[in-house]
């Protein structure tokens, strides 16, 4: 058992839980707060949804462990919410929900969505909504009643998307010409920075930077590095390639290309790109930055920027810690993978396979054991 201090709807509080223990049963089953359904347990139907630190989670892919430190807020917390007694009302009214088991989940769905964006139009509240599934009520009335309560908080449907569009200035929407254009505009690199996920690492490197920097010249190395990644053609400015995932029932392979830049001055470098998922029709758009700075003759600094906007039925998963941990792991291991490579260390085998979720695991348990002393 572990000791975890975290602050649940507003309440600061000590518990004991297992490492393996979810958040949505340490809610359910320790806290009592059964509001918080579960439907699948493994991340797709949305009925578990509460927010952790303010963004919307699946309580069922997310360890109780991982909350050390942060706030939790569950459908038991919205009771004096404006927003949240709005949503209420208008699911009412809009017949919204039948049975309810999936309505905890929904609503604090929709409370996201009509925060962040007011009304976006109907496509982009079914989009929003896709990671949230509902058995009884065909969608429409849900759509309705969270267009029209992102309508009363923004405006109409049409001053809400351009109030969105102001904010979100490059939605994700990958078509022909991002596809067929080799690099990519610039600001498409900037990944939607409204809802783009950052991650950022810096390591360091046994290598002296100049070495370190003739590496980033290489596309095919670092390509190489990437777990997951496949490159198929590139030139000096420019790559196309594939990235395969597959954790648990989640298997994807992003076909894409995109851009590549170094600025020689400063020691810095962007790889970036848009793809898609034929399966699931999920598009991802980010960018990777890097940036060297020397330590000593035989020591370099790399800092490794991560930037990301996932959209379609992948995206569901997105949210979660435990899939931010994930990404985060992969950018560790294309540090590692790098360092190892420069530093003349055997590199692991496998790494430009497919990017198995089990050995990412492995690491992301230890990192957690690591980070609990
Ligand atoms: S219970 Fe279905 S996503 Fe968590
Ligand atoms: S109201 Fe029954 S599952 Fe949505």
């Amino acid at each position: 058992m572990t000791r975890i201090s975290l602050t649940i709807n507003g309440e600061q509080l000590e518990a004991e839980v297992e490492p393996r223990t979810s958040l949505a049963d340490f809610l359910r089953v320790s806290l009592g707060l059964t509001g918080t359904h579960v439907g699948c347990e493994h991340g797709v139907c949305g009925a578990c949804t509460v927010t952790v630190d303010g963004s919307p989670a699946r309580s069922c892919i997310t360890y109780a462990i991982q909350m050390q430190g942060r706030r939790i807020d569950t459908i038991e917390s919205y009771d004096d919410d404006e927003t949240m007694s709005a949503l209420r009302s208008e699911f009412s009214k809009q017949h919204a929900l039948q049975c309810g088991f999936c309505t905890p989940g929904m609503l604090i769905t929709a409370r996201d969505i009509v925060r962040r964006l007011g009304n976006p139009g109907e496509a982009r509240v079914r989009e929003e909504l896709a990671g949230n599934l509902c058995r009884c009520t065909g969608y429409a009335g849900i759509v309705q009643a969270v267009q029209n309560v992102g309508s009363a908080l923004g405006g109409t449907t049409e001053a809400s998307t351009l109030r969105l569009a102001a904010v979100d200035a490059s939605p994700l929407v990958i078509d022909e010409r991002d596809l067929t254009s080799a690099k990519p505009k610039p600001a498409a690199s900037e990944a939607s920075s409204a809802t783009a996920t950052v991650i950022e690492q810096t390591i360091v490197v046994d290598a002296p930077c100049e070495l370190v920097w003739a590496f980033f010249h290489e596309v095919p190395q670092v390509a190489a590095c990437l777990p997951g990644a496949e490159l198929s053609a590139y030139g000096a400015d420019s790559w196309e390639g594939t990235i395969r995932i597959k954790m648990g029932p989640i298997r994807a392979q992003m076909n894409g290309k995109g851009g590549y830049e170094l600025n020689e001055n400063q020691k810095t470098g962007k790889l970036d790109g848009a793809g898609t998922d034929a399966l699931s029709s999920s598009r991802v758009r980010g960018s990777l930055d890097f940036a060297l700075s020397p330590l000593g003759a035989n020591s370099t600094s790399l800092t490794l920027t991560l930037s990301y906007v996932l959209q379609g039925a992948l995206a569901q998963f997105s949210r979660s810690t435990l899939a931010k941990e994930f990404v985060r792991l992969v950018v560790q291991e294309f540090g590692r993978n790098v360092s190892a490579r420069l530093s003349r260390k055997a590199a692991e085998p496998g790494r430009s396979g497919d990017l198995n979720v089990l050995g990412m695991l492995r690491l992301l348990i230890s990192s957690w054991w690591r980070r609990r002393r």
